[in-house]
């Protein structure tokens, strides 16, 4: 699909972010008309080239895409309730959670308007560039009619029809995002008590995350067939270093809670005969209700 950036866009919100999603949009060659609930935050896109809508109601008759990115979905709601937004598709970049994103689907199609939710996986000064991820999920033909427009924003992957999925990406990366984060402060603390600093750990914690990053395909593979053999290691033998890990840090007067909280899952899981199987047949210690295995 060619970059065609005479299509109109509107972006309704100039936070930190709407802001350089106007501004990203400017540049690349897009008319653009925003509004914001504090107008004055329009100023500097004005200055370079956007329109400011008087009214929300003539924002969303601005063009055939629509931008919305408001702190969150109870915003969204506040600004869009008493509108008629069928003339537009709305793109919703708002964060929030994938019942949230399922419901202004509904809302949306309840008044004939075309709605695509999103998420963005990046800062306000990496829109435009290949490192803002941004997820979106809705009807594919929503997605694909806009697909060279939003693309101008970063690296856009469409995930699927179910609205929600956008925002349970987001979700689920935020899960990565702070597990290794925590697993790497637990060990820089640890080495802290021995004279050991952050920057001399960190190129030896990336290594291990990049190691173990290596392993999630075949894991994953585990998990969707529901087999778990233990090629390179049994979860007994996880869990005796588990055992180390809590002992080291309560020895070093560095908080074993994170630590205790992975033992005691693979605890259960070896009470309920797994030991033999491989790491990820914990993945029912996450599935709640527990499946019976
Ligand atoms: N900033 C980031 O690094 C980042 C990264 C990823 C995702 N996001 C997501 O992007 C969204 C916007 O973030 P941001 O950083 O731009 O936040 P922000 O700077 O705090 O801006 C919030 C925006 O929401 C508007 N707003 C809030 N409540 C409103 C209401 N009741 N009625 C009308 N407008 C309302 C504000 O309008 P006023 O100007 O009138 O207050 C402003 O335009 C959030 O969902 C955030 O999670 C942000």
């Amino acid at each position: 699909m060619g970059n065609n950036t005479d299509i109109p866009v509107t972006v309704i919100g100039l936070g930190l972010m709407g802001q350089a999603l106007a501004g990203t949009f400017l540049k690349a060659g897009h008319p653009v008309t925003v509004w914001n609930r504090t107008a004055s935050k329009a100023d500097p896109l004005l200055d370079a080239g956007a329109r400011l809508a008087p009214t929300i109601g003539d924002a969303l008759e601005s063009g055939p895409l629509t931008i919305v990115c408001l702190t969150d979905y109870q915003a969204v709601r506040e600004v869009l309730d008493t509108t008629e937004p069928d003339g537009t598709t709305l793109v919703n970049l708002t964060s929030g959670s994938s019942a949230q994103a399922r419901e202004a689907a509904r809302w949306a199609e309840g008044r004939g308007a075309r709605y695509l939710d999103g998420a963005i996986m990046a800062v306000p000064p990496a829109i435009g560039t290949d490192e803002a991820v941004i997820l979106h999920s809705g009807p594919r033909p929503d997605f694909e009619a806009h697909e060279s427009a939003l693309r101008t924003l970063g690296t856009v992957t469409y995930l699927g029809e179910d609205p929600g999925l956008a925002s349970l990406y987001d979700v689920a990366g935020l899960a990565m995002m702070w597990g290794v984060l925590n697993a790497w402060l637990q060990g820089t603390a640890l080495l802290g008590t021995a004279g050991v600093d952050a920057a001399t750990y960190a190129p030896f914690a990336r290594q291990i995350a990049a190691v173990v990053a290596g392993w999630l395909p075949g894991y994953a593979e585990q998990i969707d067939r529901g087999s778990y053999p233990a090629e390179v290691s049994a979860l007994e033998t996880d869990a005796r270093a588990m055992a180390h890990l809590v002992e080291e840090s309560e020895a070093a007067g560095v908080d074993a809670g994170l630590p205790k909280l992975f033992r005691a899952m693979a605890d259960r899981a070896i009470a309920a005969g797994h030991g033999a199987e491989q790491y990820p047949v914990l993945i029912d210690e996450f599935r709640i209700p527990r499946i019976p295995r």
